[in-house]
């Protein structure tokens, strides 16, 4: 198969590829920058490499060494989206298999994009500054200058020096995670070096640091041959731990039972400030969590299940470019489901589609004006932003499909051993969507050749890059959770012919509902005509969703309530919501763009001038995103 190379990286990563990086970090919390060095030791791909590329975004280049000795060195122009590429001339050519070690001596500045710096307002001690990153997708060229692509894989060690604990996405050489917090020195005012290994190699969007007041507190896990437990600030370990210590072991362990061993050593979760981006981020030995999961009830954890999964799934199996994201989302999506299912039976399995078919509709309408991005194999140009792209349709027409071979073949009998081997073959290595069909192709060739013609039933050309907002197949899911929402959501439907002083609707209508339950219910009312505004005022009231404090609950109540003529009655107190500083500022996307976008359709002033009053406590990747959202930038 031709290479096509990765648009969205200006490295000569196929020319000469990293193997390794060592990072030598100083993270100061006055000057808000990380500076220090980075070493990466490439290998040359084909002969006669005279130069080694890098990709770097707004990154303050102080010097450049080859095998130890001064080099020069060359910055180009910035680009919108990818940076500036670091040249560095090779004092000799090298020539297939030869390694070259090149040092960068740099530091971040306050436009690293990877990078959010907070105050100590904006935690939840309020005593200590925190700081955090998000790599993905090609971040990470803010944080060090390096080959920011998938497809190459390399790994790396740390050395960081800090007057707070230092976390990275990798293992713990010293001081001990279990030993004192901050090796019993004074936090805030003395330095400690940590050190890290990340002995398997990864691409470079796993790669990750956070620093603030955290504190440790292990899993039991039994059995295994890793250890799991959760960071995060000293205010909120119990609830935390409560939250996921159950889950987080027993999901692990079955995805180990079902899928392959957990390759990492260590699965640790940190749950950060927030103004965290997202739900979840699939770090490598650290997956990172927003605090809105921390509901009392256990009923968010499966973003930690889709961030565990992602162990196989992208930080095993990789997507070789921003084209075939969907192999990390749609199968992580896919096998998380599964492993509900194994774990709690196959209704609760079908209820996760059910919801993720709501999200996928409302993803594929909004990009009517964009269709390619409504694709499952988008293909980028060279230099188009990725983060443009993303939505839940990777995610969702991903994992249907894939749910949709497995019901060609005939059930999770026929499918489940080929999704070993698929691990089994590619972890470690990078492959496009092509190459994940060709070999599900040639697997039932070997061992079971009448599946093939099954296969062949698939149009795989709308699957792969059909437009519109439907799927080229229509899933039918298992309903029995869905059914008691649903039923709730017609008598709802129907009121609307009856006047408002004859509705017999009562808070013990969802007493029987999980969280997830009452989702439905408010995802099916957004399905129909809008209410009239007195009954959308009586079901606010009824079931007091203007002040859940679930954030599932009351993002899609405000959805709802903001698509009604109620509309102009709620824009106010859902963007209030959104900055609001005691339930903490919604910094998930998920949650502050559609109600942002929302409230700006009814009212864009208050839109602008909320966001405008706050902008500062959102991290630079959601503050670029809902600038385009409201008009505020290009
Ligand atoms: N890897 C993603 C988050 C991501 C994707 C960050 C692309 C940047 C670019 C993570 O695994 C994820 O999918 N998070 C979801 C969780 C949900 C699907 C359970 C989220 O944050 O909503
Ligand atoms: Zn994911």
């Amino acid at each position: 198969m031709a290479i096509k190379k990765d648009p969205t990286t200006q490295s000569n990563y196929l020319d000469i590829a990293t193997k390794h990086i060592d990072l030598k970090w100083n993270v100061d919390f006055k000057s808000q920058t990380i500076a220090g060095t980075a070493t990466l030791e490439l290998v040359a791909k084909k002969d006669g490499v005279q130069e080694v590329i890098l990709d770097t975004n707004h990154l303050d280049i102080k010097s450049v060494q080859v095998e130890g000795l001064k080099n020069d060195y060359s910055l180009g122009e910035q680009h919108p989206v990818m940076g500036s590429s670091l040249s560095i001339p090779l004092p000799k050519s090298v020539s297939t298999g030869d390694s070259v070690k090149v040092s960068v001596e740099y530091s971040t500045t306050n436009e690293s994009i990877a990078l959010q710096w907070l105050d100590a307002a904006q935690t939840a001690g309020k005593k200590h500054p925190y700081l955090f990153s998000q790599c993905q997708p090609i971040h990470a060229r803010s944080l060090v200058p390096l080959q920011d692509g998938p497809s190459i894989k390399q790994t790396y060690s740390a050395s960081v020096t800090s007057v707070y604990p230092a976390l990275l996405s990798a293992i713990r050489q010293t001081p001990p995670s279990t030993g004192p917090a901050h090796d019993g020195k004074e936090i805030g005012v003395d330095t400690v070096t940590y050190t890290y290994e990340q002995p398997i190699p990864i691409p470079s969007y796993l790669i990750a640091i956070a620093a603030g007041n955290v504190v440790y507190r292990p899993f039991p896990v039994s059995g295994r041959s890793w250890t799991s437990g959760v960071w995060c600030e000293p205010e909120i370990i119990d609830a935390a731990y409560y939250e996921f210590a159950e889950d987080t072991v027993r999901f692990l362990s079955t995805a180990e039972d079902t899928i392959a061993p957990y390759r990492f050593g260590v699965y640790d979760l940190v749950v950060l400030p927030p103004s965290f981006p997202y739900g979840g981020m699939e770090n490598a030995c650290l997956t990172f969590l927003t605090p809105t999961l921390l509901t009392g009830d256990r009923t968010l954890t499966d973003v930690v299940v889709h961030e565990l999964t992602h162990s196989y799934f992208g930080n095993g199996v990789t997507q070789a470019d921003a084209s075939s994201f969907f192999l990390n989302e749609g199968w992580t999506t896919y096998v998380e489901r599964l492993l509900q299912g194994v774990l709690h039976g196959a209704p609760e399995r079908d209820f996760s589609f059910i919801i993720g078919r709501k999200t996928l509709k409302d993803s594929l309408e909004s990009y009517k004006d964009t269709p390619k991005y409504q694709r499952l194999v988008i293909d980028f140009d060279y230099g188009e932003d990725p983060d443009d792209a993303y939505s839940s349709i990777p995610y969702e027409k991903g994992a249907n499909l894939i749910l949709h071979i497995e019901r060609t073949l005939g059930g999770l009998n026929v499918f489940l051993p080929f999704i070993k081997e698929y691990v089994n073959t590619f972890t470690g290595k990078s492959i496009s969507g092509d190459e994940w069909k060709a070999f599900l192709y040639d697997y039932y060739q070997r061992n079971n050749p009448e599946k093939v013609k099954a296969l062949d039933t698939i149009d795989w050309q709308a699957w792969f890059y059909g437009e519109g907002t439907e799927l080229p197949v229509t899933l039918e899911y298992d309903t029995t959770l869905a059914n008691q929402a649903y039923n709730l959501a017609a008598e709802w439907d129907a009121s609307r012919k009856h006047d408002i002083s004859t509705l017999k609707f009562s808070p013990k209508d969802l007493i029987d509902f999980n969280g997830n339950q009452i989702v439905v219910f408010l995802e099916r009312l957004q399905s129909t005509t809008p209410l009239p505004a007195t009954h959308i005022h009586r079901l606010g009231e009824v079931y007091s969703f203007n002040n859940s404090t679930n954030c599932e609950i009351r993002f899609r109540w405000y959805g709802l309530a903001l698509a009604s003529p109620a509309a102009k009655d709620y824009a106010k107190a859902a963007a209030e919501w959104i900055v609001d500083a005691k339930s903490g500022l919604k910094g998930r996307m998920k949650y502050c763009r559609p109600t942002f976008k929302g409230v700006f359709k009814t009212d864009p002033e208050l839109a602008k001038s909320t966001f405008l009053a706050h902008e500062t406590e959102f991290h630079p990747i959601a503050r670029q995103l809902i600038k385009k959202d409201l008009g505020l930038a290009a």
